[in-house]
């Protein structure tokens, strides 16, 4: 059996990984290694009667000895080690940081979008399967048929990302706030709804919700901003919306112009983006709904209608399971080739942690 390393496997991504590999017994056909960066030598997971013994995710000679290593362990950790170990070692690396997204040698993985390029790219040796930023791989786990037939001209993405995107201490401090003002609203609720707006509004305005994390409150608010500033005004989130759906369909050569706005909503942890598309051709919306809702065992096409499009088109249907929602197709009144789409998925899963699991399948 192969031997597959895992590190990170405590933290919210790794967590979930550590679920989804239970939940489908990926643990029967591999022999695991649990790996931490602080406690080696002390008790890990314990599954099938077995405890296992944590090894140190520095040392680079028990990292060697693994067949496979699946990272969710954060880009600081990828950079220390990964180009240490790969001067004396070939084996596989799954990660879900960022850090060697871009790089030449590797494949940033999505199999029900782009498992051709996954299948070349094992074909030709590469070692380095990367997964995607959560936005690009959701987007294209809505839309990816519309990429398949080569039907889009340009894609503009306005997106509505969950405090989870951050980390887990994100969301924490959402909900902590939310419980604030809970409170405070509470015993005004009979009253006038202009002071119970002021009352909150202050709240708000006072910088009294904790907020180290996201700056300022996320509760009734939003954030346009997610990751750091570039030089041409996007942000980094922003830039990867080209840039990795371009990687991802190994198509960076002749790549689909992609930009929007990146925007931090008080949701937990599933993403949604608005969508506008520019289809070379004129748009044809049933045959376009039909391909949206054949493309993946996992993608839900949503009729354009009220009901339906309320209780599934949100993070609500879609946290904590597989399904990635899409929906509100129409043309729009830019012209005939313009089409608008909408689109949720969970973060933690198809964002993250899924297509690790599912990549290390595909080798094994
Ligand atoms: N960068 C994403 C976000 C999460 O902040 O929502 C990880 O892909």
């Amino acid at each position: 059996m192969k031997k597959v390393g895992i590190v990170g496997w405590r933290g919210m991504v790794g967590s979930v990984l550590l679920d989804r590999m239970f939940a489908e017994g990926d643990f029967a056909k591999i022999d695991p290694v649990f790996f931490s960066t602080s406690q080696a030598g002390q008790d890990g997971p314990t599954f099938d009667g077995k405890t296992f013994t944590l090894q140190d995710a520095n040392d680079i000679k028990a990292l060697s000895a693994c067949d496979m290593i699946i990272s969710c362990q954060g880009g600081d950790y990828t950079k220390a080690v990964h180009a240490t170990l790969r001067e004396n070692w070939d084996g596989y690396w799954i990660d879900a940081a960022s850090t060697l997204r871009m790089e030449e040698g590797s494949v940033i993985v999505l199999d029900p979008v782009n498992r051709p390029v996954i299948d070349k790219a094992v074909t030709d040796g590469v070692k380095d399967f990367i997964g995607g930023n959560c936005t690009v791989s959701l987007a294209l786990m809505g839309v990816g048929a519309l990429f398949r037939e080569d039907m889009v001209e340009w894609m503009s993405a306005m997106t509505y990302q969950a405090a989870s995107g951050g980390g887990a201490r994100h969301m924490k401090e959402l909900l902590t706030q939310m419980d604030l003002i809970g409170k405070k609203s509470a015993p005004l609720m009979d009253g006038n709804i202009l002071e119970l707006d002021k009352t909150i509004g202050e709240l708000l305005a006072a910088n009294e919700l904790p907020s180290e994390n996201f700056g300022v409150p996320l509760a009734l608010n939003l954030i346009p901003w997610i990751d750091s500033p570039l030089e041409n005004g996007q942000t980094r989130e922003e830039w990867k919306a080209q840039s990795e759906t371009n990687k991802i369909l190994g198509r960076e050569s002749n790549p689909v112009p992609i930009d929007g706005t990146c925007v931090r909503v008080g949701v937990l942890r599933s993403h949604s983006q608005a969508l506008t598309i520019k289809l070379k051709k004129p748009a044809d919306i049933p045959a376009i709904e039909r391909m949206l809702s054949e493309y993946s065992e996992w993608t839900e096409f949503v009729p354009n209608e009220v009901e339906v499009t309320r209780q599934k088109l949100n993070p609500r249907y879609v946290s904590g399971t597989l399904k990635v929602t899409v929906g509100r197709v129409r043309k729009m009144n830019l012209g005939d080739e313009y089409i608008n789409v909408f689109t949720s998925g969970d973060q933690l899963l198809w964002g993250a942690a899924e297509p690790l699991r599912r990549m290390m399948n595909i080798l094994l």
